[in-house]
């Protein structure tokens, strides 16, 4: 397991930099969902809140401005290339109540019972052991705290991903099959799963609520939109020894699929999620 978590903290790491070049197209799309998810929060004035994989620190700075002046922030991230961008942003909006850790979530030594509340959109599907991730965050939490986070549901249920898969694979053939339970942006697709992982974690009052919500990839020149594709994309890796035919081929399918989804507002795709919360 030290291995895989290593893995998942080198992966995420080189593909901070990316992340952090595509912020904006990638807040415009989660944007809609991450509100959902902190309306579901609520946050007070004067809370505690963690932002579990907070990323580039987009809902740790939405939070620590609903949570004000009295309140205070935690990101933690495993991904410093992306912590730094957290960080400069926080101090470019003149936000004080706010601090970010480089570190696992799933192992990082919180202080325990501190927090009235924990977050996540999206950055906490990636814990090498899932129950004992989740605990670490519900020891985080003071008893009866809050976990609220958003997470996909499967890919069948989003196009989003399936669609540039589709194009992928007319190039590269189907993918290998995978493991849905590894760790990765479908891990918790399965409400079954989340509800035994989350029980399991000792989290109580838990509700998960499908949310269906079509997500913007936004407009602009193709060549940008396939870029963010092939950075972005789950599991979207361009084999490393692919020669230049073939990498034009894999933008040639991405192109394609992007100019069939154009419209005048951009492009919007399906997207399916989990609203999830719990208690300490
Ligand atoms: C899909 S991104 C979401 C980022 C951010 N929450 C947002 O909405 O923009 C997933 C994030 O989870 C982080 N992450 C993955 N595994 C993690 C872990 N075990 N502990 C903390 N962060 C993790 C990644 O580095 C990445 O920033």
């Amino acid at each position: 397991m030290a291995d895989l978590a290593e893995a998942l903290r080198s992966y995420w790491t080189d593909r901070g930099p990316a992340w952090v070049e595509h912020r904006d197209r990638l807040d415009a799309m989660l944007a809609p969902v991450g509100e959902a998810a902190i309306a579901r929060l609520h946050p007070d004035p004067g809370e505690h809140v963690l932002d579990v994989g907070c990323g580039t620190g987009t809902t740790s700075l939405e939070l620590a401005r609903l949570v004000g002046p009295s309140g205070r922030v935690a990101g933690v991230d495993v991904s410093a290339p992306m912590l730094d961008e957290a960080l400069r942003r926080a101090a470019e909006a003149g936000l004080d109540n706010i601090s970010f850790a480089v570190g696992d979530a799933g192992v990082h030594q919180f202080e325990p019972r501190h927090f009235d509340a924990a977050f996540s959109r999206m950055g906490i599907m990636f814990f090498a052991e899932p129950v004992a991730g989740f605990t670490n965050i519900r020891r985080a939490l003071r008893p009866g705290g809050r976990l609220t986070f958003v997470c996909w549901r499967t890919p069948e249920e989003n196009s989003w991903v399936t669609e540039p898969g589709q194009a992928l694979a007319e190039v590269l053939g189907p993918p290998e099959p995978v493991d849905p339970d590894a760790p990765g942006p479908f891990s918790l697709a399965s409400a079954d799963r989340i509800s035994l992982i989350l029980t399991s974690a000792g989290l109580v009052d838990i509700d998960i609520t499908p949310h269906d919500l079509p997500v913007s990839i936004g407009g602009g020149a193709t060549e940008d939109l396939v870029r963010y594709y092939i950075d972005l994309l789950p599991g979207a890796v361009i084999p490393e020894n692919a020669d230049i035919h073939v990498i034009d081929r894999i933008k040639a399918a991405l192109g394609a699929m992007v100019e069939h989804h154009r419209t005048p507002d951009g492009i919007t795709m399906g997207a399916a999620f989990w609203l999830i919360s719990a208690r300490a």
